[in-house]
C-alpha cells in the first residue's frame, strides 16, 4: 500500500512538481520562531472558520430562496423541515461571530507583539483589508432572512451613506437599488455575500498568507529569527519547520475550538439574543420600525461611535465620519508606532497603560452600543438627577475620545515609553 502511495505521489510530482515546491516552501520547510503561544492559534482557527462558513453557505443556498417574499419562508423551512437545515443553518450563524471573535482577537495579538510594524507592514494591511471584507460580508448576509432586524439594520446603516456631502442621497440609492430596503436591495445583497465578497476575501486571505511567509512570522518576543542563523544549515536557529510542529500545535487548537463551538450550536445557538436577534424572529414589516435598532454585537463599538458623535448642522455625516475613521485609522498603525522594541514582553507602562485603556474603550463601546441609550437607569443613575440618556451618551463620548487618543498619542508616548532589553534569541 505504502509503495502504491508512493509510486502515486512520484507520478504527480513528476507532471506537477509546483505542488510539493509550494509544500515545501509554506509547510515542511517553512521555519517559524519556536516559541509561538496561545495567541498564535488565531490566524489558523480564522482559516478553519473560513471553510466551515463557505461549506455550510453552500448548503445554505441550495434551499434559501432570494426573494422578499419567500426569504423569511425559506429560512424557516429550512429550520423545520429540510433534513439537518437546522444545524447548517446555526453553524453558519454561530460561524458568523465566531469569526469576528477569532480576527478580533487575532488583531489583538499583534499590538501585543508589534506584529504589525516593520517589515510586516503589507501582511498587517491586507488583514485590516480582510477585516473590512468581513463586515461587508457580514452586512450582506445579515438582510437575506429578511427579519425586522435584517431589514430595519440595513435601512440604517445605508441610510448613513446618504450623509456624505452631495454624493450621498445618490449613493444610497445606488446601493439599495430602491428607495427603500426592497426586494431589489435582497437581490443584490445576495448576490455580493455568496459570490462577490467571498471571492474578494479568499484573494486577501491568500495575498495575507504569501506576504508573512515572504517576510517570515514575528513571534512573543518580537525578535527577528532571519538575523541569526546555522552557518551550516543556513536555517533560522530559533525557528522550527512549521510542519509537522505547527500543524499539530494547530490540530489541537482547531479540537479545543470546535468544541466549544459545537457547544454553542447545540445549546446556546441565538446567544441570549447577541448571535440571533430577538426581533429577527419577526418578518420584515417595511410599515413597523422596531422601538429598539441595534446592530449584531460585532458592529456595536462602531455603532456606539457614531451615536456619540452629536449632529451637525442637522447632519448626521460627523457621526459617520467618526465611524469610518475609527475603522481606517487601523492601516497606520504599522507608522504611528514609534517604539524601539516591539513586543509587550519589553516595553514599558506608557504603552501597557493605553493598550488596557484602549481595549476597555472597545468593549464599553461594544456593551453600550447593543443597549439602548436609556439603559444606565438600572444601575441609579436617576438618584442622581442625571438623565440616564445623558450619561450613557457621555459615556459613549469619554471612550470615543479614548479609543481615538490611542491612535492619535501613539508616536508620542511610544517613543518616550522606558522600555527593556531585547534578548539577542527567543525566551521559551
Ligand atoms: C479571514 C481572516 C484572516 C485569516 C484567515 C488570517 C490568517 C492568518 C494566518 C494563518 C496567519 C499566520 C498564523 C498566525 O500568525 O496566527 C496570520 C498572521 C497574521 N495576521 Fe492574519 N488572518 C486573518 C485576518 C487578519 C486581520 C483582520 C488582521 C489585522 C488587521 C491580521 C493580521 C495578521 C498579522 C499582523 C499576522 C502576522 C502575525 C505574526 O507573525 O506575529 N489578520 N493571519
Amino acid at each position: 500500500m505504502a509503495s502504491r502511495l508512493a509510486a502515486l505521489r512520484d507520478w504527480f510530482d513528476a507532471r506537477m512538481p509546483s505542488v510539493a515546491e509550494e509544500w515545501r516552501k509554506h509547510a515542511a520547510e517553512y521555519y517559524a520562531p519556536k516559541n509561538f503561544n496561545f495567541w498564535y492559534y488565531f490566524g489558523s482557527l480564522a482559516l478553519l472558520v473560513l471553510v466551515i462558513q463557505i461549506v455550510s453557505g453552500i448548503f445554505l443556498t441550495m434551499n434559501y430562496k432570494p426573494d422578499a417574499n419567500l426569504a423569511f419562508g425559506s429560512v424557516e423551512y429550512i429550520m423545520r423541515d429540510v433534513p439537518g437545515g437546522w444545524i447548517i443553518r446555526y453553524v453558519h450563524s454561530t460561524g458568523a461571530s465566531a469569526f469576528f471573535v477569532i480576527v478580533y482577537l487575532h488583531m489583538f495579538r499583534a499590538l501585543l507583539y508589534g506584529s504589525h510594524r516593520e517589515p510586516r507592514e503589507l501582511v498587517w494591511i491586507f488583514g485590516v483589508l480582510i477585516y473590512l471584507t468581513l463586515m461587508a460580508e457580514a452586512f450582506f448576509g445579515y438582510l437575506l432572512p429578511w427579519g425586522q432586524m435584517s431589514y430595519w439594520g440595513a435601512q440604517v446603516i445605508v441610510n448613513l451613506f446618504s450623509t456624505i456631502p452631495f454624493i450621498g442621497p445618490d449613493l444610497a440609492l445606488w446601493i439599495r437599488g430602491d428607495y427603500v430596503v426592497s426586494d431589489a436591495t435582497l437581490n443584490r445583497f445576495f448576490a455580493l455575500h455568496v459570490i462577490a465578497i467571498p471571492l474578494v476575501l479568499l484573494g486577501l486571505v491568500a495575498v495575507h498568507i504569501l506576504a508573512l511567509h515572504d517576510v517570515g512570522s514575528n513571534n512573543p518576543d518580537g525578535i527577528e529569527i532571519k538575523k541569526k542563523k546555522d552557518p551550516q544549515t543556513g536555517k533560522p536557529l530559533d525557528g522550527i519547520p512549521f510542519h509537522p510542529y505547527y500543524t499539530v500545535k494547530d490540530i489541537v487548537g482547531a479540537i479545543v475550538f470546535l468544541a466549544i463551538f459545537c457547544a454553542v450550536v447545540f445549546f446556546v445557538p441565538e446567544m441570549g439574543g447577541y448571535f440571533l436577534e430577538h426581533n429577527n424572529f419577526i418578518p420584515a414589516d417595511p410599515l413597523k420600525t422596531p422601538p429598539h435598532i441595534a446592530p449584531v454585537w460585532y458592529f456595536t463599538p462602531y455603532y456606539s461611535i457614531l451615536r456619540a458623535v452629536p449632529p451637525m448642522f442637522n447632519s448626521q455625516f460627523p457621526g459617520v465620519l467618526a465611524m469610518g475613521l475609527a475603522v481606517l485609522v487601523l492601516f497606520f498603525l504599522p507608522w504611528l508606532d514609534r517604539s524601539p522594541v516591539k513586543s509587550i514582553r519589553y516595553r514599558g507602562w506608557l504603552y501597557k497603560g493605553w493598550l488596557a485603556a484602549f481595549v476597555v474603550s472597545f468593549l464599553m463601546l461594544g456593551y453600550l452600543g447593543t443597549e439602548p441609550t436609556t439603559v444606565w437607569g438600572q444601575f441609579g443613575f436617576d438618584a442622581f438627577f442625571l438623565d440616564t440618556k445623558d450619561v450613557a451618551t457621555w459615556a459613549a463620548r469619554f471612550f470615543t475620545v479614548v479609543y481615538f487618543l490611542f491612535f492619535l498619542l501613539m508616536p508620542w508616548y511610544t517613543a518616550r515609553d522606558k522600555t527593556k532589553p531585547v534578548p539577542e534569541r527567543v525566551t521559551m
